[in-house]
């Protein structure tokens, strides 16, 4: 199959590429390097020992947009290609409404005028906001709190109409739920360009040195242990997730939101424990305030996945720790 990856160079991408790669389909990656660099591309290259295709450059590009289709002509889309940073979103809303909306309504566009019917999409449990109920499942009413998760919304909405209005397309729209973890080799990871937002990154630059300690952001939560709850997913079963989605847009003909999960929950504390199994290193911890705009718990309901997909993910949280930690230390700065 010929697939274009935007945003391929990014975290997820360059895993998913290398799996890509290594069951023998055509690739084209096209990436403006905002939050990624070309050392993660050299890397993937070498793992999966083969070649593939790369553009430099912008999605919201239409003239690049159409000169990629006309010369690759993809059968399908993965469209990771984005900007993902919550408290950036709510001081540049319109950076988000450009690139994540007006972005993807561009490659849409591109995808109809070239006849590529299918697509993946990089969505996010974030679109579902405060729980009325957990697991969330697919039916959970979604109420984005934030400008970044409102992109993430509104992107789904217009893949759903795109869909409906042309009878040949077919579409995926995968709400990832917490994302970590790096490939077996420690060649490949997430590679924050500043300090870390999210936990497992932050964790793991607190063992290596960087960081002096992790602010845990409230404890007085309703979980097991009072810290926040949360469903983190191995990037490499997610990677696995878009080669099954990929497959099943190729046989479905309309839009499809399913969770990708694992159906289970680790607490701030758990991760921690888990990480100090993994690094053998303490991490010196500081009980702080909740932050704003966090939920208690998020817990994925994955039996769609499971049953559309024929998927389901395989690393529990010692495996994600380890690998992260694998690739911290052989690569304490990261790609640079
Ligand atoms: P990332 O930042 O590592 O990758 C995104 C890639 O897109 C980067 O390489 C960046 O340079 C590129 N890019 C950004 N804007 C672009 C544009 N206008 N044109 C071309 N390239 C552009 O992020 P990631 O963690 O790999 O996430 C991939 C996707 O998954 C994003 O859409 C993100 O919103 C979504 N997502 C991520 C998470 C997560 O925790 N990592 C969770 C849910 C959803
Ligand atoms: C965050 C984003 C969400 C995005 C997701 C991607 C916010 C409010 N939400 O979600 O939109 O889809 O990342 O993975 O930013 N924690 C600490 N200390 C830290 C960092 C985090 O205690 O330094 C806690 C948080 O309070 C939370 C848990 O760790 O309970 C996970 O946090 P994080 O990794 O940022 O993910 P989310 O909050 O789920």
């Amino acid at each position: 199959m010929r697939v274009l990856l935007t945003g391929g160079a990014g975290y997820i991408g360059s895993h998913t590429l290398l799996k890509l790669l290594q069951e023998q389909n055509e690739v084209l990656v096209l990436d403006n390097f905002s939050n990624s660099s070309m050392e993660s591309l050299r890397r993937v290259k070498q793992l999966a020992n083969r070649d593939f295709d790369f553009r430099n450059g912008d999605i919201c590009n239409s003239t690049l947009m159409n000169d990629t289709f006309n010369a690759f002509k993809p059968d399908a889309v993965i469209h990771f290609a984005g900007l993902k940073a919550v408290g950036e979103s709510n001081d540049k809303p319109l950076d988000y409404y450009t690139h994540n909306v007006t972005g993807s309504v561009e490659l849409l566009r591109c995808m109809r005028r070239h006849g590529c019917k299918q697509i993946v999409f990089s969505s996010s449990a974030t679109v579902y906001g405060e729980a009325d109920y957990l697991p969330y499942d697919e039916q959970h009413p979604l109420r984005p709190t934030n400008p970044y998760g409102r992109t993430k919304y509104f992107v789904e909405e217009i893949i759903k109409d795109w869909t409906a209005s042309w009878s040949e397309a077919s579409a995926v729209l995968l709400r990832y739920f917490n994302p970590v973890g790096a490939h077996d080799s420690g060649r490949i990871g997430e590679d924050p360009l500043s300090t870390p937002n999210n936990l497992v990154p932050f964790i793991s630059q607190v063992a290596i040195g960087r960081l002096d300690k992790l602010n845990v952001f409230g404890s007085d939560y309703d979980t097991r242990d009072g810290t926040g709850e949360r469903d983190y997913i191995h990037v490499d079963d997610l990677a696995r997730a878009h080669l099954s989605a990929v497959h099943f847009a190729s046989k479905n003909k309309a839009c499809e939101a399913i969770n990708v999960g694992t159906g289970r929950g680790a607490t701030v504390l758990e991760m921690v424990k888990a990480f100090e199994r993994a690094s053998g290193r303490p991490i010196p911890l500081n009980m702080a305030a909740r932050r704003n705009g966090d939920v208690a718990k998020s817990i994925a309901d994955v039996s769609k996945a499971n049953r559309l997909l024929d998927w389901e993910a395989i690393h529990n949280i010692d495996d994600m720790c380890r690998s992260t930690w694998n690739w911290q230390s052989l690569n304490p700065l990261g790609y640079k």
